[in-house]
């Protein structure tokens, strides 16, 4: 006899496309009605694209024959049509401006330290930056801001960002006990990142940069789908090992439908303090192909530098504390970059996050179709 636990069982090996995560888990799901022999489900999807509704279909087909079921119906509802504008898309924070992600498929690239150096050079360019950190599970945010112990101001029920180095903060970190760690699960990861664009007094912000867990599962998700994400940023490394895993956060921001607004090479060579001898201790230059690959742009090349290091450990920015160092120039050109990115994307029309329309297979994107975002 077939059952709906069943059903659900095989659903659960249907896997959204361009994700780990099945549609079950996802909650696309919506109904399943069994009578004898027959079997009909109602599922829900977010992107338009026939590709991903011919995905679907065929997985779900393949789900139900290795279980024996011959007769069944699959009603697949589709978003009418991708909309153009960032002001009809969903925005929990409609008196921010714009979203930047920034996002690397590995972890300890350098993410955190890219986006808390880009903040400050946006604000330094007289932007209203906000800052937000994102990484509920490790956030490292508030050390890196000098902010480690200080208690965000409660006004009603909403709470005040943390003001340092000229950007508006806010983070986990902040919010937790110092060493206090949870458990998250996917809905209170959800549910985590709406309070914190929802429930923080953020001001009227020009751009709010926001520091993302290392890879790509629930957080970008929920991010895309809370708020029209203006552009990612992806931080990279330049081994091939770590370009490998850029390939697929950038095929991220393409299946969330988010406009790449460039790749940031972090630890790109070192030049010995010593002797002014430049050594290529990760290699150099090695993202200007796969910017290509991905019509995107490498919006700064950022070497080693103890001084990032030191900064980041003692809550002293290298370009808030030492703004006149080569480093600290070039994330003010990177900022500058970015800023540039940013107003082209809106002045294109910008992104509509309505619905998140995965752009499986586009004809031309290296990668389309071949990785999985592991969610
Ligand atoms: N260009 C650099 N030169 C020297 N040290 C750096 C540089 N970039 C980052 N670091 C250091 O490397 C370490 C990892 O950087 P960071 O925490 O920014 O990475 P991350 O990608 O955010 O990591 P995670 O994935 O854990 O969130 C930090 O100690 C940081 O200070
Ligand atoms: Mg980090």
């Amino acid at each position: 006899m077939i059952t709906n636990d069943m059903i659900t069982e095989a659903l659960k090996k249907v896997a959204y496309p361009g994700f780990t995560k099945s549609i079950v888990d996802f909650g696309f799901v919506k109904d399943i009605k069994v009578e004898g022999e027959r079997v009909k489900v109602s599922v829900e999807i977010t992107s338009s694209a026939p590709e991903v509704e011919k995905q679907i279909r065929d997985d779900i087909k393949e789900a139900f024959e290795s279980i024996g079921i011959k007769e069944y119906e699959i009603d697949l509802k589709k978003p009418k049509m991708p909309r153009e504008s960032s002001s009809k898309g969903k925005n929990i924070a409609p008196h921010i401006k714009n979203f930047v992600m920034v996002s690397s498929g590995k972890g300890g690239v350098g993410k955190s330290t890219t986006t808390v150096n880009l903040a400050i050079s946006l604000a330094k360019q007289g932007k209203k930056v906000g800052l937000l950190d994102a990484d509920i599970y490790g956030p490292n945010i508030p050390r890196m801001m000098g902010i480690v112990g200080e208690t965000p101001e409660i006004i009603g029920n909403k709470v005040k960002p943390i003001l340092a180095h000229g950007v508006e903060v806010m983070s986990m970190g902040s919010l937790m006990e110092e060493g206090q760690s949870l458990i998250w699960r996917g809905a209170m990861i959800m549910k985590a990142i709406q309070q914190l664009l929802q429930d923080i007094l953020w001001g009227d912000l020009d751009v709010l940069v926001i520091d993302m867990p290392p890879g790509t599962g629930d957080a970008q998700l929920t991010l895309a789908q809370s708020v029209p994400v203006t552009a990612g940023v992806c931080v990279t490394t330049p081994q091939k090992v770590a370009l490998d895993d850029t390939a697929r956060s950038l095929d991220m921001f393409k299946k969330l439908n988010i406009p790449i607004a460039g790749i940031v090479e972090n630890m790109s060579g070192f030049i010995c303090p010593e002797t002014d001898k430049e050594y290529d201790i990760f290699g150099k230059g090695t993202t200007e192909p796969l910017a290509k690959e991905f019509d995107t742009v490498v919006l700064g090349e950022i070497p080693i530098e103890p001084a990032i290091r030191e900064g980041g450990d003692a809550g002293k920015p290298i370009s808030s504390e030492f703004p006149d160092t080569i480093t600290a120039k070039k994330y003010f050109e990177a900022a500058k970059k970015l800023w540039e990115m940013i107003e082209k994307i809106n002045e294109e029309g910008g992104v509509d996050n309505e619905a998140i329309q995965p752009t499986i297979g586009i004809p031309g994107t290296a990668t389309a179709g071949k990785s999985a975002c592991s969610v």
